[in-house]
């Protein structure tokens, strides 16, 4: 498939980005200073298991410094994607939406479009990923776009909100799970497929978890809610709990073989369309 757009980090879905695998706790890395004035950031390591293709930051409101809120901007990017673990984030866009992204929302926005932040919840807690992680920043209502943004003039945002008719039941690789899509496979020409996956009591994991396999994509994924122990051959066993980030390469051996009732996580795949190869007998 020919992309309609270009990235200027050089993949698309028949020549798909890799991720190195990497757990990265909670608290692990250090909270700094950033793009937005009254947020602070951590490194997710995203730019580094990716040569540069992708930034992830985990981000949380401090009031320190500024109220959050940004002038009108444009990013000059591939890429960017923000999801609210707590509180909300209000955006108003280039066409005129007035949003209150509240917990569990999520937010794809095309290269060069325009939007700014008007208020933040001093509650507020989010994950975002941009590509490249060195992406620019444009700010003005009226700074002239580049030539490159016609390329991407065709998208428009996606905002998706957490609400239960969101779900629908087996709609990825395991039958009992859960899936909320959030809307980027269509604009990101099938490079990026993010989801919502959560259990409920109607129909738990079977005993086991979901057997040793592996997938044709890379990804990570960061609970949200409970945790999920991983087996990987060669490797101590990890659980991972809710705000760690684990990475996988694409094809690389897992088991998840048992998860909390109440798990829920976000999850990230490269390329969009992929399959999953069970390795093992249950
Ligand atoms: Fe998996």
């Amino acid at each position: 498939m020919t992309p309609a757009t270009t990235w200027r980090s050089g993949w698309d879905m028949d020549n798909p980005l890799d991720i190195k695998t990497e757990l990265v706790r909670k608290d692990g890395g250090t909270w700094e200073q950033g793009p937005v004035a009254g947020l602070e950031y951590r490194d997710l390591h995203l730019a580094a298991n990716t040569d540069g293709a992708l930034v992830g930051r985990h981000v949380r409101y401090t009031g320190k410094e500024g109220d959050a809120s940004t002038d009108w901007q444009f990013h000059d990017a591939d890429f960017q994607w923000f999801f609210v673990l707590n509180g909300s984030i209000s955006v108003r866009t280039e066409d005129g939406q007035d949003l209150v992204l509240d917990k569990g929302a999520s937010a794809y926005q095309p290269p060069y479009w325009r939007y700014r932040i008007s208020a933040v919840s001093d509650d507020f807690e989010g994950v975002e990923v941009f590509g490249p992680s060195d992406y620019g920043t444009v700010t003005g209502k009226d700074a002239p776009k580049p030539k490159r943004a016609a390329e991407f003039a065709h998208l428009k945002g996606v905002y998706t909100f957490d609400r239960p008719d969101a779900y629908v039941r087996g709609d990825g690789p395991r039958r009992w799970s859960l899936y909320r899509d959030l809307g980027t496979r269509i604009p990101t020409d099938g490079r990026v497929h993010i989801h919502i996956i959560k259990l409920d009591e109607i129909e738990p994991s079977p005993p086991g978890g979901t057997g040793e396999h592996y997938h044709s994509m890379a990804q990570f994924f960061l609970p949200i809610r409970g945790w999920l122990d991983v087996a990987r051959p060669g490797e101590p066993n990890q659980r991972v709990f809710a705000g760690d980030l684990m990475t996988l390469s694409r094809g690389s051996i897992h088991n998840a073989f048992d998860v909390s009732p109440d798990y829920m996580t976000l999850e990230f795949c490269v390329p969009a369309e992929y399959s999953t190869v069970a390795t093992a007998a249950k």
